[in-house]
């Protein structure tokens, strides 16, 4: 036992040090090193996940899409320049990080050939970038198909066009479908897009399909050439960088509720936009994840049919959409906008096992008197915090609001939580509350600097 004050102190610093040693071994054995962090959109997409993925990107080795394909769109702000980017992981713009596009994204190579070469122009450098060889292809059939479709439909989805879905079901049908590990084999390639065009011709004649198959193989011969050098088994390269305790930055597209299963079905995309893809999308297995953040905007915007409880069709509609310049990265499309839903949110919060959330584009709801925020649903005569998710339910499901008072000031110069307005802070606390979730950051405008860390 120590007797006197000055052999307590020495105790304490053998303390601090063995401690102190205990948690570096840890973080050796990666134990506290190792991260895959997984962050997806809450909403129907468009919830500023681009910005958020490129903050985090900083303190990530690698980054990695695992589904959807070029009906996304990243706008991501550095310094004074703004790039769209609708395929290649967000991350691409830092130096030394490794750029994945998983297995179960869907890939428009002439689109990747396109942004690789755009981002180069403009004087950056594509970083290391591997494409998964198991992840399919999208070919100018299936653009034509989506296209076809979305015309003979009553009911339009309002797909972005991109061919999405044909080349989801060309994958699901097991024919036909092309693989980028048919992109490393010149041969392979022309003989499947032959049988292809073979095969469907009377179809493809019927939709108002032509190519030339001569001119078909010659232009994708010469895109497999370029992209050839990036694909191979990405599986085992994010396994083994987990291994080494690498930190990985999983980057969802669209929303959680577009999820092909758990979204607003039919109004959906064709993949499935929920956490639990980041897994069968990259060829990771479950137990890896350390983290999934939900990041949610400061209100609700949809783009494309479907339900929409919350819609503002009206001048708080046409305000957020003008302060938010919500207008689709990808098609140009006005979104539809309305208030927050909690209702969502806390399923969300379920599907995806949030271990927190992001709150963006708060500095939008600036000038607003009140702020409405739904809490539940009325259904009939009765009222429900649960989300329907048979559509007639969610198409006469109205929401419940919470009024919350707003706040005038410019909040877009803002640095840390502190500054906030008292309002301003108190719409988070309401939202985290609801939600049991803490919030892990704020943004406050589309630059870098313009992100709270909590
Ligand atoms: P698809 O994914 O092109 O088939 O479109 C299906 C639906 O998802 C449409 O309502 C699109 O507007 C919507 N959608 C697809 N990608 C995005 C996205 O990145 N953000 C928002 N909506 C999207």
């Amino acid at each position: 036992m120590p007797t006197n004050i000055t052999q307590v102190v020495e105790m304490q610093r053998l303390h601090i040090h063995i401690l102190n040693k205990i948690a570096e071994s840890l973080a050796l054995k990666g134990v506290m090193q190792m991260s895959a962090k997984i962050i997806i959109g809450t909403q129907f997409g468009d919830e500023g996940k681009g910005k958020i993925i490129d903050c985090l990107a900083e303190d990530s080795d690698i980054i990695a899409r695992f589904q959807g394909g070029n009906n996304a769109g990243h706008t991501i702000v550095v310094g004074d320049e703004t790039f769209k980017l609708h395929l290649i992981p967000s991350g691409v713009l830092h130096k030394n990080k490794t750029i994945v596009i998983g297995n179960g994204v869907v890939v428009d190579v002439k689109i990747l050939n396109a942004e690789i070469e755009s981002i180069e122009k403009r004087g950056h450098k594509i970083g290391n970038l591997k494409i998964a060889g198991n992840a399919h292809a999208i070919m100018p059939w299936h653009k034509a198909i989506d296209n076809h479709e979305e015309k003979l439909r009553t009911k339009k989805i309002g797909t972005t066009g991109r061919g999405i879905g044909p080349a989801y079901m060309f994958k699901a049908g097991r024919t036909n479908a092309i693989r980028m590990y048919d992109f490393k084999d010149e041969k392979r390639l022309a003989k499947i897009i032959t049988e292809t065009i073979e095969k469907n011709k009377d179809y493809f004649r019927r939709i108002n399909y032509t190519c030339t198959e001569t001119d078909l193989i010659r232009e994708y011969t010469a895109i497999s050439k370029k992209i050839k050098p990036y694909i191979c088994d990405t599986s085992i390269l994010l396994n083994k960088a987990l291994d080494n305790n690498k930190k990985v930055l999983f980057e969802g597209a669209q929303g959680t509720f577009l999820d092909i299963d758990h979204g607003t079905f039919p109004f959906v995309t064709s993949s499935n936009t929920v956490s639990s893809a980041a897994c069968a999308g990259t060829g990771i297995g479950p137990k890896r994840i350390t983290e999934v953040l939900g990041v949610v905007k400061a209100y609700t915007t949809r783009v494309g049919e479907g339900p929409f409880p919350t819609e503002q069709e009206n001048k708080t509609g046409e305000r957020l959409r003008k302060e938010g310049h919500e207008f689709g990265t990808t098609t140009g499309r006005p979104r539809r906008c309305g208030w927050l839903d909690l209702v969502m949110l806390n399923y969300a919060k379920n599907l995806n096992s949030l271990t927190g959330i992001v709150i963006t584009k708060l500095d939008v709801l600036s000038g607003l008197d009140t702020i409405k925020v739904c809490t539940t649903y009325r259904t009939g005569k009765n009222e429900t915090e649960i989300y329907p998710l048979d559509l007639p339910d969610l198409k006469e499901a109205k929401p419940v609001y919470k009024e919350l008072p707003g706040w005038t000031e410019d909040i877009t110069v803002v640095k840390n939580y502190e500054q906030l307005p008292q309002n301003a802070k108190d719409y988070l606390k309401f939202i985290s509350e609801r939600l049991s979730l803490p919030v892990k950051f704020i943004s406050v405008g589309p630059k870098r600097s313009q992100t709270i860390m909590m």
